[in-house]
């Protein structure tokens, strides 16, 4: 097998407020595919960044009375500490608002303005002449113009399903300062998709994307590219467009170029090969996970400035659904629009590591957070049925036998059925349907397990001249509990660290081959708790708060 050159990335979140359970759905699972990788000896870099640009940072700050570089290196602290509390591993955690990113911004702007990709339109727009704001739909309220109900935000009546111009809300203000906005014509700069046609039909008829991602985007190219927005105007915070004063980059269109500073950031401290990565041809795969709703960046905007830029394009882009909470949307009233900070307060992170690897397949499908299956799924699976496998048969190795496994722990039927189901397991984490592969491995703790019951150490112990089967017995279940806890690891780096220390071993595919045999482990301690109900009603509590 040849080492492959793998780069992964996470959507950069926005630096305006905390990471929440949604967010680390998305880590937790790049996080899994990564460690998976680096498990099978490939070359895998994960890297991240906080997206730091916009106008809705530029707001929070100026309601917290800071400066935005403060609040967002602030939020930056929390973020990552979030991710690192969910043994998320990133090889490099940057900003947009950074120098890699400007100088990069601003290199892919001058190309695509030089290659004739950059239009000039003006643009009428809602202006908030109290503040000096151009408005964003969302910061404009008023009367809906159909049914009249009041308080109606942006395009669109929540309560008679209307579509309009915000303009046309009747007495609409801004959000901002409480004042009549204007309309008001400005010089806006556009990214010319549509030049992009034939490139992007050809993009999205590789059989890279998934099935439900690519028909998306074959819809909105059917329907015809739009030219894409790329200026706003002063004040805002992010970089200054070159050779246009007062119009900077709309945040959109650096956040995926922070993708390219973060790597580069990493490799001036590295020593990997920026280059290699990204010029157009590279031997390296660039995988991008990003969550349903940004499809249409990743997948239209992106690969075009890539390629307008004379860089490569992505290998895939992996789409994953939204979490849900006991089937509905994440609600502040019912408690469960859960922080990722409020969890860690109260629950182990592999348990939700593990519930999300156990629900997530290769596909946009919603994921749902139910807690009463989490604490049961936990519980079963991992305490009852894997954690169980070494902790009744640890026992008697060490009152007997000194922590020493059997010179002879052949028992090819059973090892053997663990072992070859690894390739399939491989195949499942490298297609992302690590709900199957949980599947597979949990039916092999129950082989491993029913081999145990069977062999009834427990009798044998009690009995004449039974001493070396009893070691033999538990000396296979040992050995099973070490090839399923490799397959869990890139799931459960804690526990399978843990494991280590137990088995004296370090946990790596490529070493299952030969059996732990005449080895000698070390005294059993309790690998994971039973996840305790009362623990999750008191999260749920504290996220009503
Ligand atoms: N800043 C942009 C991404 C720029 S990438 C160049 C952004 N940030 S975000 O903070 O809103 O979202 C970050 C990621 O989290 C996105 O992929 C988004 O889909 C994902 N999720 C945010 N809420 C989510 C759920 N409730 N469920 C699953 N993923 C969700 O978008
Ligand atoms: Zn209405």
């Amino acid at each position: 097998m040849t080492s492959r050159k793998i780069l992964v990335t996470s959507a950069l979140p926005y630096a305006n407020g905390p990471l929440h359970l949604g967010h680390m759905l998305e880590q937790i699972q790049t996080d899994i595919w990564a460690r998976f990788q680096r498990s099978r000896g490939h070359h895998c870099r994960y890297i991240c960044a906080d997206d730091a640009h916009g106008t809705a940072i530029m707001l929070s700050a100026e309601a917290q009375g800071r400066t935005p570089e403060a609040h967002i290196a602030d939020i930056q602290v929390h973020h990552q500490s979030d991710s690192e509390g969910f043994l998320v591993f990133f090889d490099n955690y940057h900003s947009t608002h950074a120098d890699e990113n400007l100088k990069w911004s601003e290199k892919i702007f001058t190309t695509l303005e030089q290659n004739g990709h950059i239009a000039i339109r003006s643009v009428i727009q809602a202006f908030d002449e109290e503040k000096g704001l151009f408005l964003a739909d969302r910061f404009i309220k008023g009367n809906c113009p159909r049914c009249k109900a009041p308080d109606q935000y942006g395009d669109n009546c929540e309560a008679c399903g209307a579509t309009y111009s915000p303009m046309e809300l009747i007495d609409a203000v801004s959000a901002l300062s409480g004042t009549q906005p204007v309309e008001k014509a400005s010089d806006h700069l556009f990214f010319t998709l549509s030049a992009f046609h034939d490139l992007l039909d050809g993009w999205v008829s590789a059989d890279n994307l998934q099935p439900a991602v690519a028909n998306k985007l074959r819809e909105w190219i059917d329907a015809g590219l739009q030219d894409w927005d790329i200026s706003r105007d002063a004040p805002y915070f992010g970089f200054e467009i070159p050779g246009h004063p007062g119009k900077y980059f709309y945040v959109w269109l650096d956040a995926p170029i922070g993708y390219i500073a973060s790597h580069q950031n990493f490799c001036e401290r590295s020593g990997d090969d920026f280059d290699s990565y990204w010029q157009s041809g590279s031997d390296a795969e660039l995988y991008h996970f990003i969550g349903k709703d940004i499809i249409n960046f990743h997948g239209l905007f992106w690969p075009a400035m890539l390629w307008s830029a004379g860089l490569r394009l992505p290998t895939a882009i992996y789409a994953h659904g939204f979490l849900t909470v006991d089937g509905t949307k994440m609600s502040k009233s019912r408690g469960t629009f859960i922080m990722a900070s409020t969890y860690l307060e109260h629950l182990n992170p592999e348990y939700l590591r593990y519930y999300f690897a156990a629900k997530l397949g290769s596909g946009v499908d919603d994921i749902d957070l139910n807690l009463e299956d989490f604490v049961q799924r936990v519980n079963s699976d991992l305490v009852g049925k894997v954690v169980n496998i070494a902790s009744r048969c640890a026992g008697f190795l060490r009152k007997k036998f000194d922590n020493q496994l059997s010179v002879d722990c052949s028992e090819p039927e059973l090892i053997g059925e663990l072992m070859a189901a690894g390739d399939g397991i491989a195949a499942l984490y490298e297609a992302r349907d690590f709900q199957r592969a949980m599947r597979d491995i949990i039916a092999l703790a129950d082989r491993a397990n029913q081999y145990i019951d069977d062999k009834k150490p427990w009798v044998m112990a009690k009995e004449e001249g039974q001493e070396q089967a009893v070691q033999d017995a538990c000396s296979v279940g040992i050995n099973c509990f070490r090839v399923l806890m490799t397959y869990l690891k890139p799931v459960l780096p804690a526990m399978a660290e843990k494991s280590e220390q137990f088995l004296n071993v370090s946990l790596d595919w490529a070493l299952l081959d030969a059996p732990l045999e005449a080895h000698t482990i070390s005294d059993f301690s309790p690998l994971i708790q039973r996840v305790d109900p009362a623990s999750i009603d008191a999260m749920v509590e504290a996220s009503k708060a």
